[in-house]
Parts: C-alpha cells; structure tokens; sequence
C-alpha cells in the first residue's frame, strides 16, 4: 500500500507513523510527504528518511478550489492508496473529500464529538473537562465529523495550561494514528455509516 502523508508544521504524527511503517514492516510505505507551508520542519524528518517531500503552497492559490486541485495533482503523482492528514491545517473542498472518500484519515486532537475546530485544549479546560483525548477518523465532507476508527483519553489535571494538555494528548496521538494507518494498511477496517469495525475484533 501506498501511503501519502499531508502536514503543515512540526510533523510530529507523521513521524510516528514513518517509524512505526518501518519498525513494524508494514505492507506499506509512505511514498510522499507534502506540506501547504514550504518551512514546515516536517519536511527536513521526511526528506532525511529518503522519502519523497513536496510543497503546495496555498498562498499562491486564489482559491480554495484552486489549492486543493493543485494539492490533488501532487497526491496523485504518487499513486496513494491512502492519505492521512497529521497535523494539516487547511480546510478541504468537497471536491477533494469526495476523491479520497474512504482513504482519507485525519487525527484530530479532541474527543469528538466533542470540540471540532480550533483550540481543542483550550476550550477542554475551559469547559471543566476532566477527560480529554484525541480521534483519529475518516474524513467526509462535514469538518471533523466523518467515522471514528480510535480515540485515546488523558485526564484533565488540576492545574493544567493548554500546553500541559496538548503534550498529554499529543503523547497518545503518536501511539493511535499508526495503529489506525496500519489497520487500513492491513485492510483491518470495515467502514458502515458511522461505525467502523475492525475486522479481528481488536478493540
Ligand atoms: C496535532 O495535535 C494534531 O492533532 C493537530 O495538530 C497537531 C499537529 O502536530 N491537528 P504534528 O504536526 O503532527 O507534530
């Protein structure tokens, strides 16, 4: 299988899932890593590990629609089975859900439903949760709504700041979004409506 990972920034789950591919000789590798942001430092982790990097950089695009082709056409170089979004920071067009329907995955650091959007951490404590956590899903064309394939919980600790939280959390998306990608990888996962089901009844 033919894995693209997106990123905008650090990379650190695209890290996670490159070691992991190699660690645990997954029937897969990951063919491309491309950022919207030229300086994402991912980039240098990618291109360091021999694997192939690429930049579409979305301030050269007057639109949305415009991007996201662009985007696609550089995917597509690279003939993915599935694309995982870690840590990409850009909305996407139906046009570009639909494509990839079903071999998109996204990690989205709050446990949905609760918190879609921006500021997960923030808004966590600020609503006194004592649970927070992560949720790596299928992307569909409502922002981070589409099926649930695992979520990991931290606590919420007395004293915690955003950044205390976020590096809690970050800790287990690091552990859930390889296990995702290699259950896809493994043709694990049964996807039907909403539910997803692992094939081996692994929880
Ligand atoms: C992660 O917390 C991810 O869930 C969120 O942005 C962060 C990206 O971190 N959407 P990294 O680029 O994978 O290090």
């Amino acid at each position: 299988k033919r894995i693209v990972i997106l990123i905008s920034g650090r990379g650190s789950n695209m890290e996670a899932v490159v070691r992991a591919c190699h660690a645990e000789g997954w029937p897969a590798q990951v063919a491309a890593v491309i950022s919207n942001r030229p300086q994402a430092a991912g980039l240098q982790f990618a291109a360091s590990h021999g694997i192939a990097t690429g930049v579409v950089d979305h301030t050269r695009y007057a639109s949305r629609e415009a991007f996201d082709e662009a985007l696609a056409q550089e995917i597509d170089r690279h003939r993915p089975d599935l694309v995982v979004l870690a840590g990409f920071m850009r909305i996407l067009t139906p046009a570009f859900v639909s494509r990839y329907a079903g071999r998109l995955l996204n990690i989205h650091p709050s446990l949905l439903p609760a918190f879609p959007g921006l500021h997960t951490h923030r808004r966590a404590i600020e609503a006194g949760c004592k649970i927070a956590g992560a949720t790596v899903h299928f992307v569909t064309a409502e922002l981070d709504h589409g099926p649930i394939v695992i979520q990991a919980a931290v606590p919420v600790l007395p004293g915690d700041d955003e950044a205390a939280l976020a590096a809690r959390v970050l800790a287990k998306e690091h552990v859930i979004y390889p296990r995702a990608v290699r259950w896809f990888v493994e043709d694990a996962l049964q996807v039907d409506g909403l539910q997803v089901r692992h094939r081996t009844g692994e929880p």
